[in-house]
């Protein structure tokens, strides 16, 4: 697998639940260093590195949120893998897209910045070649790639048009990106009742400020914000796969320890609020998302790909 001429040679290496500016702020905020908008930044980053540096919510991640990744993974996969194409997959995680890739005998490169997904990383797919840094500064040469994959790492970006102007950096005329992240959230899906149940209860005040969330799950803003970075939207599709719960409480579990910015938004909140929550979560999935003997709770996804103009 030849892998020259991609690595430059020098290798440098929120919203509070509301629709917001995709990068924190309304566009009259000022985003020079030193800003509010450049310490929402730093403090989102922070959180990000923390949070999935964690063994614990890692492993959480896959377990739980993985089934529905991977069965992402393969849609992506399909579309993006031929072999003897050059494909990078951003925020690669535990590596199941990155090991498909190699599968369809691509020559694929991983990047992410937690240690302990890259371990994991290089355990699914040892052909693959990963590095750690940071998608807003992709240590590799113009056009290195044929196609550019990510599955649900945009929507952890602080720095979304950074890294969307480098995916198109890295990426040859033509050549595509193609991206994951979860749907707007509806009442009777995952995101939803959790999402509400969080609004009901907590005192969003103290929340964190981040990223909008669901930025790119809107069909405007994506179209934006690729065209922005000199990408052209091509298709923005929804599909709906299923997370199957034994018990109406775990959904709580899940989003308390399987995520970082959702689960710190809880932790932040005191013991009774936090009971509250988790009561109204296994509420209504006890009374939407009944099926045989377990729980099915819709977690619709947005898949998009974009081509480099
Ligand atoms: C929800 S996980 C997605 C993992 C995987 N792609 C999958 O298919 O499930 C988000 C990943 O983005 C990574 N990440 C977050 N911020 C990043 C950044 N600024 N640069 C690179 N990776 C980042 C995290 O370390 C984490 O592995």
């Amino acid at each position: 697998m030849d892998r020259s001429g991609v690595l430059t040679p020098t290798t440098t290496a929120s919203s509070r639940l509301g629709p917001r500016d995709p990068e924190f702020c309304t566009a009259t905020r000022s985003k020079g260093r030193g800003s509010p908008w450049a310490k929402d930044c730093a403090a989102s980053d922070d959180r990000e590195r923390s949070g999935w540096g964690d063994e614990a919510t890692v492993s959480a991640y896959v377990s739980n949120f993985g089934p529905v990744s991977d069965e992402i993974a393969q849609v992506l996969a399909a579309r993006a893998a031929r072999s003897e194409l050059t494909v990078l997959d951003l925020c690669c995680g535990h590596g199941a897209l990155t090991a498909m890739l190699c599968q369809a005998g691509a020559n694929v490169f991983g990047i992410d910045l937690s240690d302990k997904m890259l371990e994991r990383a290089r355990r699914a797919a040892p052909r693959a070649t990963f590095i750690k840094c940071d998608a807003a500064q992709l240590p590799f040469q113009e056009e290195a790639f044929d196609a550019v994959v990510c599955n649900f790492g945009m929507l952890h970006l602080s720095h979304r048009a950074r890294s969307l102007a480098e995916v198109r950096r890295v990426l040859r005329p033509g050549g595509d990106f193609l991206t994951a992240t979860w749907a707007i959230p509806q009442a009777s899906n995952a995101f939803g009742i959790m999402l509400d149940a969080i609004r009901a209860h907590a005192d969003l005040a103290c929340a964190p400020h981040q990223p909008d969330f669901f930025a790119l799950a809107r069909a405007s803003t994506a179209q934006k914000m690729m065209a922005g970075a000199g990408l052209r939207l091509t298709a923005h599709d929804e599909m709906t796969p299923l997370l199957r719960l034994q018990h109406p409480d775990e959904l709580f579990t899940i989003f308390l320890t399987a995520t970082v910015s959702v689960s710190m938004l809880i932790r932040s909140q005191p013991d009774e609020i936090v009971a509250r929550i988790r009561r109204d979560v296994a509420a209504a999935v006890a009374a939407n998302c009944t099926a045989g003997g377990g729980y099915l709770v819709p977690l619709p996804v947005v898949i998009m790909s974009a081509s480099r103009t």
